[in-house]
């Protein structure tokens, strides 16, 4: 059963979500659906409740820049477009520090973080009370519109999650604009609830990376972002042994000897998986890499539930490189 809370349960919110339960939390945009971001259980959970078929970044949400700029570093324009707009439906895609509390699996592997404060007061008095980033896509099942009540977040999710925080009906009803500013120049990603034309005011003249009006760039191209990290040694899939060359990134119990292995979940638990893929594949990566071995080897997951996650980012790794 998902519980339904009101503003006065606001503790009761704080504790579900600080246990690695969900809870779907308005803001002013839609109703994001809220974990722990440094719990990678909790994450994955996410994941899992969507039916998301991939491992979409997520957005990280704070009650202030001081505490997101624990996490990732600002430059002057961040700094400047923070003061301007937060609180407020604007999302900032920055690099991730060394000490990123944020689990690797809420930014799908990236060095990259999406960080935003959002203007809902009792998102705002959650966030405090939580006080641990708390990572939130919108709260609806994948591919279903974003909810902006709390009754809507119930018709897509109820039963899939711990609870909804009821914050009445989202005022803006459009998600917030993502902007990259992890390169070199600032990239528009989605438009939303602060426009383009307001951004430049503050910084100056930004790229689009998309025409006006067409859809976001996560849904014309999905995974596209994705593309960023891959391991450097080549994946070998549904291996069910490992050369003397080879790294294994094992699942269940019955993981075959190998010269360096990662089980994603000795207990075949996918939703551990899911939290320890993205770890993995970075260490046996670089200790792979380290120890001059050719490849790592990975082993098959079942294509059910978060599996078809899993599944769908070894293919994209495994695939040739261009
Ligand atoms: O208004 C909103 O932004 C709502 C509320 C709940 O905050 N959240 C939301 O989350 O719309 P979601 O997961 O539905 O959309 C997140 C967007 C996606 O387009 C995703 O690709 C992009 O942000 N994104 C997240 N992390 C990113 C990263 N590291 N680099 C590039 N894009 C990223
Ligand atoms: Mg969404």
């Amino acid at each position: 059963m998902t519980e339904r809370l009101t503003p006065d349960d606001l503790p009761r919110a704080a504790a579900l979500l600080r246990q690695g339960a969900l809870v779907a939390v308005p803001t002013e945009t839609v109703y994001g659906l809220g974990a722990d971001a440094t719990n990678g259980q909790a994450v994955a959970a996410v994941f899992a409740a969507k039916g998301r078929p991939s491992f979409n970044p997520l957005i990280c949400h704070y009650p202030d820049a001081e505490a997101a700029w624990r996490d990732v570093v600002p430059d002057a324009r961040a700094e400047r477009l923070a003061a301007r707009f937060w609180p407020g439906p604007l999302t900032l895609v920055l690099p991730r520090r060394a000490a990123c509390r944020v689990e690797l699996l809420a930014g799908a592997g990236l060095d990259t973080l999406a960080v935003r404060v959002p203007a809902h007061p009792l998102a705002l008095a959650l966030l405090c009370a939580v006080g641990r980033p708390v990572a939130a896509p919108s709260a609806n099942r994948s591919g279903q519109v974003s909810p902006t009540t709390a009754a809507h977040v119930l018709e897509g999710l109820s039963g899939r999650i711990a609870a909804v925080l009821d914050g009445g009906a989202c005022a803006v009803g459009l998600e917030s604009t993502v902007l990259d500013l992890s390169g070199g120049g600032a990239a528009l990603l989605r438009p939303g609830g602060v426009t383009a034309e307001a951004i430049e005011a503050e910084i100056g003249p930004i790229g689009r990376a998309l025409d006006p009006g067409a859809a976001p760039v996560s849904l014309r191209s999905p995974g596209m972002l994705l593309s960023h990290y891959a391991p450097e040694l080549p994946l070998r899939l549904a291996a069910r042994e490992a050369a003397p060359d080879e790294a294994l990134l094992a699942f269940g119990p019955d993981a075959p000897a190998a010269p360096l292995v990662w089980n994603l979940s000795e207990r075949g638990d996918l939703a551990e998986a899911a939290a320890r893929l993205f770890a993995g594949l970075r260490w046996l990566d670089a200790e792979g890499r380290a120890r001059g071995l050719a490849r790592i080897a990975a082993m098959p997951v079942p294509e059910r539930g978060l599996g078809v996650a899993i599944n769908d980012r070894l293919r994209r790794a495994a695939a040739p490189r261009g």
